[in-house]
């Protein structure tokens, strides 16, 4: 699909900015293709790196709803596309009953599975959008979900269209704008990677994190932006169990917003620690070597002019 005023990726990374989100130039290029050409969008990368916001900001710049499957272990079609409305049908059924209805059996049976008496999930929600737009359709953390499941997916995502035996084919208007997205706990088939254009989203550099502070957490100011970045990257180089996010910075620089912090010192790392370090091994990690010592790194490690 096209984008009025957005005829390249640079002109799509200004219009994410514009909504929020700061993309580097390799995932506005991923995204303006997947866009253009139509293609799911496959998103791998750690925790927290702004994976599923993709799908978020697209769907506001699109101004078109967001459709969001979670996928989680032994997800099926019942979750994923439809279900029964047993409650309703059984409802039905005695309607029929009391009215003296229902004579004409096979009639009243096919009336019961029609399309009335389903409930449909998200990816059915997403073939029946209808509107000016297509909408964002977002199937996060598919590597929860079983080899079955994805071999399903890759069924809905050639055709863009679904098959209810009783109802029939049901079919996509236009194909829905597809995020998937990975943490990468197991590695998807290839099969399903071959439909999608493909993107390895990287921890941000320490000026771009800088910047998603700042667009992010209005309220603090530059010097304490600048040291909880750095920061950041200086935890992501210690070898922890569980690295800190995008998510992390931002809910820490929070915290210290919070507390009415102009800049970090001793006191408030070890007082905030737990809203960017989630493991007690790797709290012990940081907190080894002192506090100090990785506040002196992030004055004087060279990360830009964190002191100004
Ligand atoms: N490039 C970015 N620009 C603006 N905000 C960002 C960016 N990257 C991440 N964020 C923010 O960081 C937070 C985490 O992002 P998100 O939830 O998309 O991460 P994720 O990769 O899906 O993580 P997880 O694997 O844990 O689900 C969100 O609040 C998001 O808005
Ligand atoms: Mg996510």
């Amino acid at each position: 699909m096209d984008l009025p005023g957005v005829s390249n990726a640079e002109e799509l990374q200004i219009r994410l900015r514009r909504y929020d989100y700061l993309a580097d130039e390799g995932l506005a290029t991923a995204i303006f293709l997947a866009l253009r050409l139509s293609r799911p969008l496959f998103l791998e990368g750690e925790a927290g790196v702004g994976k599923t916001e993709v799908a978020k900001v697209l769907s506001r710049l699109l101004d078109t709803p967001l459709i969001r499957l979670q996928c989680y272990e032994g997800i099926d079609v019942y979750q994923a596309v439809y279900e029964w409305d047993y409650a309703r049908q059984l409802l039905h059924i005695r309607t029929a009953e009391a009215l003296g209805a229902g004579e004409d059996r096979e009639r009243f049976e096919a009336e019961l599975y029609s399309r009335e008496f389903l409930i449909a999930r998200p990816l059915l929600q997403a073939l029946e959008h209808r509107g000016p737009q297509p909408p964002v359709l977002l199937i996060d953390e598919v590597d929860r979900a079983d080899d079955e499941f994805e071999a399903f997916l890759l069924e809905i995502l050639s055709d863009y269209s679904v098959t209810i035996p009783e109802v029939g084919t049901i079919e996509a208007g236009r194909p829905p704008v597809v995020v998937i997205t990975s943490n990468r706990t197991r590695e998807v088939h290839d099969a399903l990677k071959r439909r999608c254009l493909y993107f390895w989203i990287e921890h941000p550099s320490f000026e771009r994190e800088v910047e998603i502070v700042r667009l992010r957490v209005p309220g603090a100011g530059e010097k304490l932006a600048r040291q909880v970045a750095a920061a950041v990257q200086e935890l992501r180089r210690m070898d922890l169990y569980k690295p800190p996010g995008v998510a992390e910075t931002l809910d820490w620089t929070e915290a210290l917003v919070a507390l009415d912090a102009k800049e970090l010192n001793e006191q408030l790392v070890e007082a905030t620690l737990g809203s960017v370090v989630k493991y007690r091994e790797d709290q012990q990690r940081v907190r080894a070597p002192g506090i100090e010592k990785l506040l002196s790194r992030v004055n004087g490690g060279g990360w830009g002019r964190a002191d100004t």
